[in-house]
């Protein structure tokens, strides 16, 4: 359901208190009133606190700096009389026991009124008392449509119109913006020309965007430039993907296919998860936006699932995408526990609702160290297209790591390095300790003015404990687990590392 449909029902079906959180008030305003119209010319209010009731030759001025007033008026009009009431920044008095009160009467005593209260907000903040009487409205950013109708609108004004082929350009690069800020960045750009938009301005509309994302704080762009083929091993991980090459495609649309949703990489510490994450949206071609986690939980009480909506609906547009969500496990460790007051469980129930339900192609890839800190839910199906589990390379596995790295280190002469025996000598080791080995074994060669050959890595191996052996219970653990057929292997070898394997022969 889009926004009006949602709200048209919920004005028919006479919900008292309405709130809806927006950065966007003119976009809503607009919206409403066009309900308004719908539902036969239903009279609109609109109230802030400097103004009080606006363009009401009756009652301007009305409840002006006195937000309990502007709720008293609506008990002096006649019963019968529909009206919708836009109260602005309401949400800054709700803390008020008054208003509070004033407000749940209204909720009972309107429920057979034909009016509205509408509270527009820039975030959600709702006291715990209100949160029953109060409905949440999601109002999402503007569509493709709605984006093109307003370029065209600013450009009416010079008569120079875009050919098609870059209005869909422009439109693409503007999903995600606010029509508020797309027009203060289309407004300079056409000023800056003389009253016109060349295709290079495109990348001032991308520009305003990754700012409005980073101002979030909790998305980021993030540039992927890694590939499939520099993820050594994985490879029924690997196949899965390759598999979905095209799967973003209109043709795919087209044969039916329905959109892929989304992985969940579970393992131990560095084997490739961040990694394979970015080789999935170079692979799709599609932009990589990382979520913070940590960062949804930053600040008040109830700002945490604000931020959660604001977050998915920005996904949305910006759809399609992958949403890279790194170590979720650390984000719901606290559920639960005594310390949180709920806001981790209430988070995390709008995210897997949204996980759930989503049909917008917004890929999510999460990954997790640690399985026992995820809510059972986040495991059931539905969720995740699938769940892999990515364990310490195999020696195979290694030897594809070496020479992925080496490739791009000594790109003339990876055939120099013993390449076997480096993966035989490097048991337990994961990828990320692969690529510490060959640094490490550069400084080495770099020091003593030669390249640097395989006996310096071994040298350079010899000094590293490997973090599994400290870790072997937890990988067991996770080994286990995914042997239980709660995962799919993402190699095609795996096993509790070799050292451990060569003990038991
Ligand atoms: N399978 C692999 N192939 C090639 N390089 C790898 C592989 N696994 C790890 N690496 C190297 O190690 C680095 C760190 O790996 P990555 O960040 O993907 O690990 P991770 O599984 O996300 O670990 P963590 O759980 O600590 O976040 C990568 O940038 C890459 O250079
Ligand atoms: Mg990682």
């Amino acid at each position: 359901m889009n926004f009006s449909e949602e709200f048209d029902l919920l004005l028919r079906a006479c919900y008292p208190l309405i709130y809806i959180p927006t950065a966007e008030e003119e976009r809503v305003e607009a919206a409403i009133a066009q309900s308004a119209k719908k539902l036969g010319n239903r009279a609109v209010y609109v109230w802030d606190f400097v103004e009080g009731y606006q363009d009401n030759p009756n009652n301007s001025n009305v409840g002006r700096r006195n937000p309990l007033q502007a709720l008293e008026f609506l008990e002096k009009l006649p019963e019968k009389a529909p009206g919708i009431f836009i109260l602005r920044d309401f949400h800054r008095f709700l803390e008020d026991i008054s208003i509070a009160r004033k407000l749940r009467n209204l909720s009972r005593r309107l429920k057979a009124q034909p009016k509205n209260i509408i509270i527009l907000a820039p975030e959600i903040s709702i006291p715990p008392d209100l949160a029953e009487v109060l409905t949440v409205v999601d109002f999402a950013l503007p569509t493709a449509t709605e984006i093109k109708t307003e370029i065209q609108r600013l450009l009416c004004a010079t008569g120079k119109p875009l050919s098609d082929q870059l209005l869909d350009e422009f439109a693409r690069s503007a999903q995600g913006l606010t029509l508020e800020r797309l027009r203060r960045v289309l407004t300079k750009g056409i000023a800056a020309r003389g009253g016109q938009l060349e295709p290079e301005d495109v990348e001032l509309v991308l520009e305003e965007k990754r700012q409005s994302i980073r101002q979030t704080q909790i998305l980021d762009f993030y540039p992927a430039t890694e590939q499939i083929t520099d993820i050594g091993g994985l490879d029924n991980l690997k196949d899965w993907l390759l598999r979905r090459g095209g799967a973003f495609s209109d043709r795919a649309r087209a044969y039916g296919l329905p959109h892929p949703r989304g992985l969940l990489l579970v393992g131990i510490q560095g084997t490739g998860k961040s990694l394979t994450a970015k080789a999935i949206a170079h692979h799709w071609h599609l932009p990589l936006l990382r979520l913070d986690v940590g960062r949804l939980f930053a600040g008040l009480v109830g700002e945490s699932e604000s931020r959660t909506r604001q977050m998915t609906n920005l996904a949305e547009a910006l759809a399609p995408c992958v949403l890279w969500i790194d170590e979720i496990d650390k984000a719901f460790a606290g559920m639960n526990g005594k310390s949180d007051s709920g806001t981790t469980s209430r988070v995390f129930g709008t995210f897997i609702n949204w996980l759930a339900e989503k049909k917008s192609p917004v890929f999510v890839v999460a990954t997790a160290n640690n399985i026992q800190a995820l809510p059972p839910e986040m495991l059931r199906k539905g969720r995740f297209d699938e769940i892999f589990f990515v364990g310490l390379p195999s020696q195979e596995e290694r030897q594809a790591i070496f020479t992925v790295h080496l490739s791009r280190l000594r790109p003339h002469s990876v055939k120099d390095y013993d390449l076997d025996r480096l993966a035989y000598e490097t048991p337990d080791f994961s990828g990320a300790e692969i690529e510490q080995t060959l640094i490490e074994a550069m400084h080495i060669g770099f020091s003593q003015n030669r390249d640097f050959t395989t006996d310096d890595i071994l040298e350079a191996a010899s000094q590293i404990i490997p973090l599994a052996r400290a870790a072997q219970e937890q990988i067991q653990f996770l080994q286990d687990w995914a042997a239980a057929g709660k995962a799919r292997l993402a190699s095609r070898h795996n096993r509790l590392g070799d050292r451990i394997q060569r003990q038991l022969q």
